[in-house]
């Protein structure tokens, strides 16, 4: 077998099942979990009906490259989210469906590295546990870029040393980030740009979450609008990753597509024909349905921006916490162990959460979700308002 697998660290999920075993929480308490970021919203009827109307199209194979109706609604999508302007993105050369942005963030790994020397890729740290993996097989290192309160849970890409940047292959960024939600700006990824160029290494910008923010009016920025406002007219560099299942609430679809600059598009695209990652037609029809509609999504959005107003008030008195720009996680330090903080909370209140330091490596001597915990605000609008009671009992309880 791959030695590499062996480098594979347990995933955070696995852990967090130990963590919980021979523990009985009370009886009587329904169970809220708020561990996994699995959206829990009612999926678009309209979504669902193209798929049933298509199942009849799963008598072909699907072509990797996707519809072309597919690939341009995603590009129409594109250049009206981010207002790039009509034409920016061009769906023939530009845009690939994936099958949903998990197995891309994997797979792109696996084609862009290789042709650096001792490679590394650099990612947030906290981070979604696939860039580590997909870096991990694909033969490279990873490079922790640790984000905390000091630096606004953004990495700070002007720490790392040239060397480190010289042997970087691919910068994974997260905008907004998960778990801490916050957004990098414009002008930040600007920067990102201009050192990708310098050392020529490849941005991949995981955007799953830019749908689900909680400022209308501050919509969390695409890389591909850096490109354009820096005369990047073909992205150069870049792929960004999108995901119909925070925005449209179908994780179960797995539904995504990558887009950036042309050069790499086709060469991930040859990757994929070999991989054999095509999404099933009925699949591409109904994500049609659903990137062509903007009023789900806003609705969608309008339901975590709900939960933070109701929620936020009630655990702000009692914990360490920032409101998030997007993204519908909490990210509170607690100010104790954060596997003994989950555990107990646990065993108290019958109440998931997910240990923050299982969401991020030691790194710099420090491990930065450590004393942290991350609480998905997936349920239900009445079920969080009941799970941040029950947290807030508990740790007014311990104090
Ligand atoms: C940061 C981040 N990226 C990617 C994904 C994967 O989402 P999907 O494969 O459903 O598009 C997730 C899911 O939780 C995530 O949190």
């Amino acid at each position: 077998m791959n030695p590499r697998l062996d480098l594979l660290h347990t995933y955070p999920f696995e852990k967090l099942a130990r963590l919980k075993a021979g523990i009985v929480p009370p009886e009587g308490l329904p169970h809220i979990a708020m561990s996994i970021g699995e959206p829990q919203h009612e999926p678009p009827a309209f979504v669902l009906e193209t798929l049933r109307q298509n199942l009849h199209r799963l008598g072909s194979y699907p072509a990797t490259i996707g519809l072309i109706e597919l690939r341009t609604s995603i590009a129409r999508w594109l250049e009206r989210r981010f207002t790039l302007g009509a034409g920016k993105v061009h769906p023939e050369t530009m845009v690939l469906p994936v099958n949903g942005t998990r197995e891309a963030l994997f797979a792109f790994a696996q084609a862009v590295v290789g042709a650096k020397p001792k490679a590394l890729v650099a990612m947030p740290n906290p981070f979604y546990q696939i860039y580590e993996g997909a870096a991990l097989l694909a033969g490279a290192e990873p490079y922790f870029l640790n984000t905390n309160a000091g630096n606004g849970y953004i990495p700070d890409l002007d720490a790392v040393p040239a060397e480190i940047w010289n042997r970087c292959e691919m910068l994974f960024l997260c905008n907004p980030g998960n778990p801490a939600g916050a957004t990098a700006s414009r002008q930040y990824l600007e920067h990102a740009l201009e050192l990708a160029e310098k050392h020529n290494f490849v941005i991949a910008a995981d955007e799953c979450y830019a749908e689900i923010f909680l400022d209308e009016n501050a919509p969390p920025p695409s890389l591909l609008q850096a490109c354009l406002a820096t005369g990047r007219d073909t992205f150069q560099r870049c792929m960004v990753f999108h995901s119909l299942s925070k925005r449209s609430s179908v994780p179960g679809l797995r539904s995504g597509f990558v887009a950036g600059d042309p050069a790499i598009v086709s060469r991930f695209l040859l990757y994929r024909t070999y991989h054999g990652s095509a999404m099933p037609v009925p699949t591409q029809l109904a994500s049609v349905a659903a990137w062509d509609d903007d009023a789900h999504a806003a609705q969608n959005r309008r339901l975590y921006q709900e939960k933070f107003a109701r929620v936020l008030p009630i655990l702000a008195p009692v914990l360490d916490l920032k409101r998030p720009d997007g993204a519908f996680y909490l990210w509170p330090d607690v100010g104790e162990d954060d596997e003994l903080f989950t555990r107990e909370l646990f065993a108290a209140q019958n109440l998931t959460l997910l240990p923050g330091s299982y969401l991020a490596r030691e790194s710099n001597g420090e491990n930065p979700g450590r004393q942290r915990v991350r609480i998905s605000l997936t349920a239900n609008v009445d079920q969080c308002v009941l799970a941040a009671e029950r947290i807030r009992a508990f740790v007014s309880e311990r104090k």
